[in-house]
């Protein structure tokens, strides 16, 4: 059965995206089958991947909300690599959740007929502890944390470990949580390697902090405008051997 990851950090721009994009592509270049499913309003993801966010239905919106399955939504990015889409209507969603009953297991339960068909399911996740985040987290065997190397990230991190319990209490006990990416980091700056070594000092003893490091690469911001992930944008880039160097860490802790 698929593995499947959420992809998590409340706090926007801590690279969530960018992993869920490159990662997909750096697990399929080891042979493996995986499904992107997008739950972010924003739809960068989606966008990302080349396609057109107004001509989309059905989206994770429709399957959310129940009037579409997740199957129909599913749509090829590259060899190895499928979406499962979003736009901005997702955004409508977490209103209408509230009202329905079992709110937080409508992805989960939209993912149980296909996660045959891949060996991992990456969640990217919006910017926020909402509903999206909720069944993100509802669906998830695991949750991978992008993490910017920079004070109030750091803080957010604490907050994020909180809600992952209570998510485990309430609402999914299996959870757990895959690791914590260290991402867009500069190690020019004293101030980032001051983070990542209090990280590891104050979180490594309860949760993995990988060993990948992902840096700070300009080619990051070009790759999605070519519609291409990084590693078939700049395949020897540092940057893609971090996303592949991340993949066997990943396989590698199945
Ligand atoms: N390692 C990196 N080096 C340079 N730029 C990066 C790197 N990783 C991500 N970026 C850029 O930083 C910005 C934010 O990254 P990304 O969209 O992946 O974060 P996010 O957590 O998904 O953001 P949001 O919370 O808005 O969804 C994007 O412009 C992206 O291209
Ligand atoms: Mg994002």
């Amino acid at each position: 059965m698929g593995r499947c990851i959420a992809i998590a950090n409340q706090k926007g721009g801590s690279g969530k995206t960018t992993t869920a994009r490159s990662l997909a592509s750096a697990l399929a270049e080891r042979g493996r089958r995986v499904l992107l499913v997008d739950l972010d309003p924003q739809a960068s993801l989606s966008e990302g991947c080349g396609l057109e966010l107004h001509d989309l239905e059905p989206t994770t919106y429709q399957v959310l909300i129940g009037s579409a399955r997740l199957a129909d939504a599913v749509r090829p990015v590259e060899p190895g690599v499928e979406i499962a889409p979003a736009n901005i209507h997702l955004s409508a969603a977490e209103l209408q959740l509230v009202n329905m009953n079992r709110r937080e297991d409508k992805l989960r339960n939209a993912l149980k007929p296909i996660r045959d068909d891949y060996d991992f399911i990456l969640i990217d996740c919006p910017p926020s502890f909402g509903l999206l985040t909720v069944n993100a987290l509802s669906a998830a065997d695991s949750v991978l944390i992008p993490m910017t190397c920079d004070y109030y990230t750091m803080l957010g991190v604490r907050l994020l470990l909180e809600t992952v319990r209570d998510i485990q209490v309430e609402v999914n006990p299996s959870l757990t949580i895959e690791g914590l990416l260290p991402t867009r980091f500069d190690g020019r700056t004293l101030h980032a390697r001051e983070i990542l070594d209090r990280t590891k000092q104050a979180l490594g003893s309860e949760i993995r902090v990988f060993d990948t490091i992902v840096r700070e690469s300009v080619r990051f911001k070009e790759s999605p405008i070519t519609s291409r992930s990084i590693l078939s944008y700049a395949g020897s880039s540092s940057g893609a051997h971090a996303y592949r160097a991340l993949a066997e860490e990943i396989d590698r802790h199945a």
